[in-house]
């Protein structure tokens, strides 16, 4: 519209025709806004024939006030309307947009899982915790002197090759990966005061090949205890108490005459399983046997003051006959659905 020179009812009524055309063709709030920036704002033309009213003769100017003032009027509140239009329709598509489908299957998502050998040390752990034991760990890169020499393994004993020991160069290192958790004995008596009752949770290795009874890495949980006037009963106490508590009121004990050089006398250690899948029985689980009195007098202890009893049980193999794990490749190889039929408790 070119510049209104006088306020005149034709032009105040196109000025009026065109902003509410233009107000009932915009399609959302953007195109709303320019709209109203357009007819309704300061450099609209109404607002240019409002400006006019300084110019109109004082006999006229009530009219002519009259007519500008309910043009606007009538662009204003056809702006609201349209506004308020657009708004509940925006509103409206919002709300269809954000649709929430309650009945919709829920996605698969699937809580954290721990492994299993994790879930079950921390559970023999707990046992242990529970009468009074502490934890204790050692190195898993460990002096061939823990590992043998200070367990009373003689230096061409042939006990030193019941093991098959990863050897580590370079030789005169004199490393080893421990063959077996119970090298922590020794650091718990050198380390702790006494009396000691501490276990043992730890990744031990053998050169034995991947197959699915075996794997070259796996986990052992000893338990040493040292002090005044503990027997052979106490260990046998304790035992049982252990297998009650992981594999319930029915397990039992069973020891059975072995050697280990550290362990004097030594015992196997078997487990009465009243729950095992194939029906109740007797299973190898570990060996157990009092200290040597050599490995006591290593840690500067006097035997005939003090004595103890110390175990070892594999973590693998309880995981395999007390959750019915049949292959040792499932429990190696890391796949997370293997853990997560466990999720956080074993
Ligand atoms: N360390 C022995 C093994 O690995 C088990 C054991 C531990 C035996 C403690 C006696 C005492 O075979």
């Amino acid at each position: 519209m070119s510049d209104p020179t006088e306020i005149s009812e034709e032009v105040v009524s196109a000025a009026v025709t065109a902003a509410l055309t233009a107000i009932s063709t915009a399609a959302d709030s953007a195109a709303l806004r320019v709209v109203r920036t357009e007819h309704a704002g300061d450099a609209s033309p109404l607002a240019r024939l409002n400006a006019l009213m300084r110019t109109v003769p004082n006999d006229r100017k009530a009219a002519a006030g009259k007519l500008v003032g309910q043009a606007r009027g009538r662009v204003s509140q056809a702006l609201a309307a349209r506004e308020a239009e657009i708004g509940e329709a925006e509103a409206r598509a919002q709300l269809a947009a954000e649709t929430v489908d309650v009945t919709a299957a829920a996605s698969a998502w699937r809580p954290g899982a721990r492994h299993p050998l994790s879930l079950l040390q921390e559970r023999v752990a707990d046992v242990f915790v529970g009468m009074g034991w502490e934890v204790a760990e050692g190195p898993e890169l460990e002096s061939e002197w823990f590992n043998f020499d200070a367990l009373n393994f003689d230096e061409d004993h042939p006990a030193r090759a019941m093991q098959d020991t990863f050897f580590v160069d370079p030789p005169e290192a004199h490393l080893v990966l421990r063959t077996h958790t119970s090298p922590v004995q020794m650091r718990a008596l050198l380390s702790r005061e006494l009396p000691v009752y501490v276990v043992s949770p730890g990744r031990v290795f053998r050169t034995d090949e991947l197959d699915a009874t075996h794997t070259p890495v796996f986990h052992q949980i000893e338990g040493i205890a040292v002090d005044k006037g503990l027997t052979m009963a106490h260990l046998r106490g304790t035992l049982d108490h252990f297998v009650k508590a992981m594999f319930g009121p029915e397990a039992k004990v069973r020891l059975r005459p072995n050697y280990f050089p550290f362990t004097e006398p030594s015992a196997e250690l078997d487990l009465w399983h009243p729950t095992f899948k194939e029906g109740a029985r007797w299973i190898e689980w570990g060996g157990c046997g009092m200290v040597n009195a050599n490995v006591l007098r290593s840690a500067g202890i006097d035997p005939e003051v003090y004595s103890g009893f110390a175990f070892g049980v594999g973590v693998e193999r309880a995981l395999m006959f007390r959750n019915d794990v049949k292959d040792m490749h499932d429990m190696v190889e890391g796949d997370v659905r293997f853990s997560q039929q466990y999720g956080m408790t074993v």
